[in-house]
């Protein structure tokens, strides 16, 4: 199986989540499309259900990872002078959009798989939005070499300028051993630049969690749903701390985004969070 087909079946969840954004407010119409609006009706039975019977508010989760990785970016810019982002596995989340009209110094650019860094340029420059400051390249995580890589992605930046990296929604898709290869090449790339960090969403695999059976349930329907598997990946923050700097970051900040729902802006949720924001830094 080529890399682009073994990958491609995670793209669709791009457009329910873009659907999500922009139901909340974060979002402009523009990033939305006629599947994000057909799956988040079809899958709307499934959440008020995970809502009812489990506590589990699927959309909400989505925020807090969302709004946190938000609140850390604009701390990186305001307080540490951040001037250069790299959101990979961008889909059609409107942060690009978002940052570079808030932050005139910003230099932004948005990476995924070809066809949907294809997609994202071409709303972009639909809108008016493409331009200098603000820019979409194609990169697979995976690819070692070539036009999709890594390498080749961060050729177009400053080395002397700090550079944050961002992933959402996408580390979950693989397994460990695999999505660790990234983040070890990551950090060799990061190692260039003058100040660099890497945020991430991520779900572990929280077996003491009161709803742990649900949850499972849901990973696997997630899995179902994108045709793939859904992974969860180390135990504890301890065990996420020594994954990273195993690939070879320096420090690593565990943030439980649901304890601080109030400060998002979001309602406080029931029960323990399941998702983590990991900001490593080099
Ligand atoms: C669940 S969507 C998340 C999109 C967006 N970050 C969000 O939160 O709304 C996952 C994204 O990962 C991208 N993706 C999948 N495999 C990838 C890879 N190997 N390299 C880069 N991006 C990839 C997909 O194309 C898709 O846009």
């Amino acid at each position: 199986m080529s890399e682009r087909v073994l990958h491609s079946h995670i793209s669709p969840s791009a457009h329910f989540t873009a659907y999500v954004w922009y139901r909340r407010g974060l979002s402009d119409a523009a990033f939305i499309s006629t599947f994000g609006r057909f799956s988040h009706s079809v899958l709307r039975p499934v959440m008020w259900a995970s809502r009812r019977f489990f506590d589990l508010d699927l959309e909400n989760m989505l925020l807090l990872r969302h709004l946190q990785i938000d609140a850390c970016l604009h701390c990186a810019i305001e307080n540490h002078g951040v001037r250069q982002v790299v959101e990979i596995a961008c889909g059609l989340s409107p942060r690009g959009r978002r940052f570079t009209q808030r932050y005139p110094q910003l230099r932004y650019m948005e990476a995924d798989l070809p066809d949907m860094a294809e997609r994202k340029r071409q709303l972009l420059a639909r809108n008016g939005w493409l331009g200098d400051r603000h820019q979409v390249t194609a990169v697979d995580v995976f690819a070692q070499h070539g036009v999709n890589s890594l390498a080749s992605a961060f050729a177009q930046l400053d080395r002397d300028e700090p550079v944050l990296v961002i992933t959402e929604g996408l580390v979950n898709y693989f397994p460990r051993k695999q999505i660790e290869l990234f983040w070890t090449r990551l950090a060799g790339e990061l190692s260039a630049f003058s100040a660099a960090s890497y945020i991430t969403d991520l779900y572990p695999e929280l077996q003491a969690h009161p709803r742990y059976q649900q949850i499972r349930w849901g990973v696997d329907l997630v899995g179902k749903l994108t045709r793939g598997e859904y992974y969860l990946h180390y135990a504890d923050a301890e065990a996420i701390g020594s994954g990273f700097k195993a690939c070879g970051f320096a420090a690593v900040e565990v943030i439980d985004p649901s304890l601080r729902a109030t400060d998002l802006g979001l309602p406080i949720a029931k029960g323990p969070g399941l998702v983590r924001v990991v900001h490593a830094h080099m």
